[in-house]
């Protein structure tokens, strides 16, 4: 389309890949308040701002899937570890913890991974919203809503089964986020807070997303040895309560364990001809983990990498091993004396991590967490290191393909309309980079340092990211269920 009226902005020259995963085509872009307005040959047209975007790809900004920025968003609103990426949307509230509803001064772990005493606060999910819509990020935020935050705040004790009046009332917390605008359910049935709900307590409360068409998410009871009984619970909570699911950060982990992606990765194709509401999962390109300290954790893993302590902060980003030598004692007694802690696991097979990325239907999700002291490098590394590293080195898959599992696939799997894609009437959530030098550069001994290659990075029609730099604009958006904010 040829439009030679007025614009805000206007990208030049650039290379477009869309989003939809079709091959890339030249065209200009005309934005105008916060959405893509013309797209074509603009050389013509007026507009305040010019960018040239010659010898760059222009894409649509990226969508961090798996998040736990529930809290970051407020505490660190420019966010520049997911700007510095090209990230322009987030998913908060995974693995079965978001920071509201809920009221508690300190709450379990890893509820402790987004929450530090005194932040959850909220009795209600609309609370948390309208805190967030009156404070905006950098980026857009959709939500989730977690099963353990919902277990913390009814149940008061969290080693047993809900009973059916506590299934009630989680059920009608949900009920008002999904009211509120969450898009959806998250679960962490691998964590103690959640480890004793049978999966009738799950498919109880999960029957309340079908009415909203929100989803079920899930970090699985297990991914190592029980791996595929955990699938088969999770295709059975999505046909029971008749939602779609998504698979969060799937793998596989511990050596007995080790390839086993191509039976995983069977069986839920398997299973995508039989469920009717759609299977889809995310996925981080590393072969590390990161979590709470556990046991069952490092007893999985060849090495293990301190990322916080609360009772010895000085030994983040140490070895447990070396902590143990120096301590005297084994890495279970060194990780006792740790607690409460974090950490990275090295538990996986780099052969699993790219059959799992290269699975059509895998999305890319960061998984990052924010509050970490010495973080998994995936936090500020994940989107530039698929495009750098796994697209354009080891040639996994092609760009166009790459861009799709952050954008068009995963706007479509999580609802988020007008977002993923770049066309006339899109917002303009825009990121620019160099294909030839994008890359990751945060590593396990250096995890914050920015990646390379990302030029410009736009939210809603504002530039962010530029020139190596955050510019302290803030146009993001709450994308509340059923649609975006008016204008
Ligand atoms: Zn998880
Ligand atoms: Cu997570």
């Amino acid at each position: 389309m040829v439009d030679d009226g007025f614009f805000d902005t206007v990208i030049q020259n650039g290379t477009i890949v869309d989003g939809s995963g079709e091959g890339r085509f030249q065209s200009d872009i005309g934005i105008k308040n916060n959405r893509i307005q013309a797209m074509g040959d603009l050389s013509m047209a007026k507009s305040g701002r010019k960018i040239n975007a010659a010898n760059r790809i222009v894409a649509p900004g990226f969508i961090d899937v798996h998040t736990h920025d529930d809290r970051v968003l407020l505490a660190k609103p420019t966010m520049d570890m997911k700007i510095s990426q090209g990230v322009t949307s987030v998913i908060v509230g995974n693995c079965g913890i978001s920071l509201a509803p809920l009221v508690a001064d300190n709450p379990p772990p890893p509820l402790d991974l987004i929450a530090e005493p005194g932040a959850c606060r909220y009795s209600t999910f609309e609370q948390f919203l309208k805190e967030v819509e009156g404070a905006p990020a950098a980026v857009n935020a959709a939500f989730l809503v977690g099963h353990s935050t919902l277990r913390v705040g009814t149940m008061d004790s969290l080693d047993r089964a809900a009973s059916l009046t506590e299934i009630k009332k989680m059920r009608s917390l949900l009920e008002e986020g999904l009211t509120a605008g969450a898009i959806g359910f998250s679960t962490g049935l691998f964590y103690k807070p959640a480890i004793m709900a049978p999966t009738e307590e799950v498919i109880e409360i999960a029957s309340a997303l079908k009415a909203h068409k929100a989803r079920y998410v899930t970090h699985m009871r297990n991914e190592s040895d029980h791996v595929i009984q955990s699938l088969d619970e999770t295709f059975r909570i999505g046909s029971e309560a008749r939602s779609p699911v998504i698979v969060s950060h799937h793998k596989v982990q511990g050596k007995n364990n080790f390839g086993r992606s191509v039976e995983t990765l069977k069986h839920i194709e398997d299973h995508l001809h039989g469920h009717h509401h759609g299977i889809a999962f995310d996925v981080y390109p590393y072969v590390a983990s990161s979590t709470v300290l556990k046991e069952d954790s490092i007893r999985l893993s060849e090495s293990v990498l301190i990322t916080w302590s609360k009772s010895r902060p000085d030994l983040a980003g140490r070895e447990l091993s070396d902590i143990a030598d120096e301590l005297g004692c084994d890495i279970f007694s060194a990780a006792a004396q740790l607690q409460p802690a974090g950490a990275v696991y090295f538990a996986m097979a780099e052969e699993d991590v790219q059959r799992i990325l290269s699975h059509p239907n895998a999305m890319i999700g960061s998984d990052g967490l924010p509050h970490d002291e010495h973080p998994h490098p995936r936090l500020w590394g994940t989107f530039p290191r698929v495009l750098g590293h796994y697209c354009r080195d080891l040639k996994l898959f092609s760009l166009e393909e790459a861009i799709r599992r952050m954008t068009g696939y995963s706007a479509e799997t999580f609802g988020l309309i007008d977002r993923g894609v770049l066309k006339a009437g899109a917002f303009a959530d825009i990121t620019i980079f160099d294909e030839d030098t994008v890359l990751d550069r945060a590593t396990f001994d250096k995890p914050m340092t920015p990646a390379a290659g990302i030029d410009t990075v736009m939210v809603n029609g504002s530039v962010v990211w530029e020139q190596g730099c955050a510019t302290g604009s803030r146009p993001g958006h709450v994308l509340r269920h059923g649609g975006n904010r008016p204008n």
